[in-house]
């Protein structure tokens, strides 16, 4: 697939099957799964492997997807952020998760920016984007609110969980960030 994404620092593409190994070494990190897993813990590998093939399927089947993200100057993946909309879910949510040792660089938001850029040019009618964030994670919630995304009081339930829903509308944000 030739779609690529350039911010300042980072460059987006779809995610791949050769992502897979720093996928998994990311969701090992308890940091990372604390907030992504039905347990609240590190998945295993086995569960972990068939959530990845899931990814390379949404893309299959929707024809958007998660993108990697990499670092320009070292080649380094980070991490992975982007549209997707499995099968139940409230909206086209842009998501976000970064590898413990690139924490704290402003990665995500700069990434993000660039995927919803690019959802909402995929998507015309497309009115809003966005983002479940449990009530407990803090460090997303900041991400939301640097991309313009205010929490809408409405949520989303998963694994027992009630997520909060956070969400910019198209205009307001193409008026600040398109
Ligand atoms: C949420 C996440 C993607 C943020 O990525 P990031 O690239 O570090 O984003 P930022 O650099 O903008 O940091 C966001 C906030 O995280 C916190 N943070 C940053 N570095 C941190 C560190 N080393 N340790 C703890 N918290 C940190 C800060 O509160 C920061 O906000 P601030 O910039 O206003 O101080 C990342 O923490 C992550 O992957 N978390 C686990 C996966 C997850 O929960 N994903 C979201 C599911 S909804």
């Amino acid at each position: 697939m030739s779609i690529r994404i350039e911010t300042e620092r980072l460059v987006l593409r779809p995610i791949g099957p050769e992502d897979c190994e720093d996928h998994i070494q990311m969701m090992l990190d308890p940091a990372v799964a604390a907030n992504l897993s039905p347990t609240g813990g590190p998945q295993s590998r086995h569960d972990l492997w068939r959530q990845f093939a899931s990814y390379l399927g949404h893309w299959q089947m929707r024809g958007f997807g998660w993108f990697s993200v990499q670092e320009k100057e070292t080649g380094a993946w980070v991490g992975r952020v982007g549209p997707w909309q499995p099968e139940g879910w409230p909206g086209l949510e842009c998501g976000w998760s970064i590898a413990r040792p690139f924490w704290g660089q402003g990665y995500a938001p700069e990434a993000a920016i660039g995927a919803v850029k690019w959802a909402f040019d995929q998507f015309p009618e497309l009115p809003r984007i966005i983002s479940c964030i449990a009530p407990a994670n803090a460090n997303s919630q900041r991400v939301a609110a640097k991309i313009g995304e205010e929490n809408t009081g409405e949520t989303f339930e998963l694994w027992g969980l009630t997520l909060d829903i956070w969400a910019a509308d198209r205009e307001a944000w193409l008026s600040r960030f398109g």
